[in-house]
């Protein structure tokens, strides 16, 4: 998930190799179609397993970590996390909680593949409105979720009621916008991936703002989890560092991301930078992603620690 300034994860829908379908659409409504984008957000989780298990062993290794036995991963997209904390928490049931059935179908086919069927739950349920269903819990891990909810303070406060004593939150949320591409590709005016950047800011804002009861919030996450009665615990970011040359799947995810940007927010470049983003995902095109040995993946996820008493 990762090309909107300062957001962390991004919202792609998974396409297969390299055609643009439509045109870029920037006025189109910004909701996800999750189900579709199941293949782009396994993929880019699976890239992201390791920072992701950095983060997790970070919060296994607290002085002050309760022993953990149940574990809710909120907006638990394809599982692929929610199944690498059943691994980093051998003794606990973790149970993936998503609205998207078909999200949750993926994540029970990985925990039956990875042999963790016996730890690993679905749970379908919209966050805050379903929190009473959810049970208590000693970790409650919300990756890039948050963010998909209107009111994120009321929503943390919900998830702050289910924590048993001692039990810690981590919201990951933020971190670096994704690199991808050279400043200079040698092609168009120099500098395209952060006026990307600038786009997926502008459409991730708009996103917020059209979600059912919006409301601002300065994204101070250490605050807010104060706001709600939990202990800040610490804020650390986990680096994906993929240099060039990319292996085959990293690659393609590059291709995947940049096709969805293209399609969901490309109507907000300009016409320069549109036709060079079709260059680049040409698969005909020397000058395009699929043959260019400059093409790397570096990002950070920024992790936010809270306590209960
Ligand atoms: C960007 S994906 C992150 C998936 C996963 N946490 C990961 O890091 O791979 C966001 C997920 O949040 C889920 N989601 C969106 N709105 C939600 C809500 N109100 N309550 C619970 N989950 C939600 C989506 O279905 C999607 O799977």
């Amino acid at each position: 998930m990762n090309s909107n300034a300062g957001h962390g994860h991004h919202d792609a829908h998974a396409h297969s190799r390299t055609h643009l379908h439509g045109s870029p659409a920037a006025g189109a409504g910004t909701e996800f179609d999750w189900d579709v984008m199941g293949p782009m957000l396994e993929q880019e989780a699976e890239l992201n397993s390791g920072p992701y298990g950095e983060a997790a062993r970070w919060i296994a290794a607290l002085p002050t970590a309760p022993k953990v036995r149940r574990v809710l991963d909120i907006g638990s997209g394809p599982g692929v996390v929610t199944c690498l904390l059943a691994e980093i928490f051998p003794e606990a049931e973790v149970v993936a909680v998503d609205p998207t059935p078909a999200l949750l179908a993926r994540t029970r086919g990985r925990a039956r593949r990875l042999g963790l069927s016996d730890r690993v739950r679905t749970l379908e349920a919209e966050l805050p409105q379903d929190a009473a269903r959810l049970g208590e819990a000693d970790l409650i891990w919300a990756g890039n979720s948050l963010h998909h909810m209107g009111d994120q303070r009321a929503a943390l406060a919900g998830f702050a009621a289910l924590l048993r004593p001692g039990g810690t939150v981590a919201l990951l949320e933020g971190g670096l916008p994704t690199r991808r591409l050279p400043r200079d590709l040698g092609v168009g005016r120099p500098g395209l991936e952060a006026r990307l950047d600038a786009a997926a800011a502008a459409r991730f804002d708009r996103m917020r703002t059209e979600l059912p009861d919006a409301r601002r919030e300065t994204e101070d996450w250490s605050a807010l989890i104060a706001a709600v009665g939990l202990t800040p615990q610490g804020t650390r970011s986990f680096l994906l560092d993929l240099p060039a040359p990319l292996s085959a799947p990293a690659r393609d995810h590059v291709i995947t991301k940049l096709t969805r940007e293209y399609e969901v927010f490309g109507e907000l470049l300009d016409a320069e930078d549109r036709a060079v983003l079709e260059r680049l995902l040409d698969p005909e095109d020397p000058e395009g992603v699929h043959h260019r040995s400059d093409v790397y993946l570096l990002t950070a996820r920024t992790v936010h620690l809270g306590r209960r008493a």
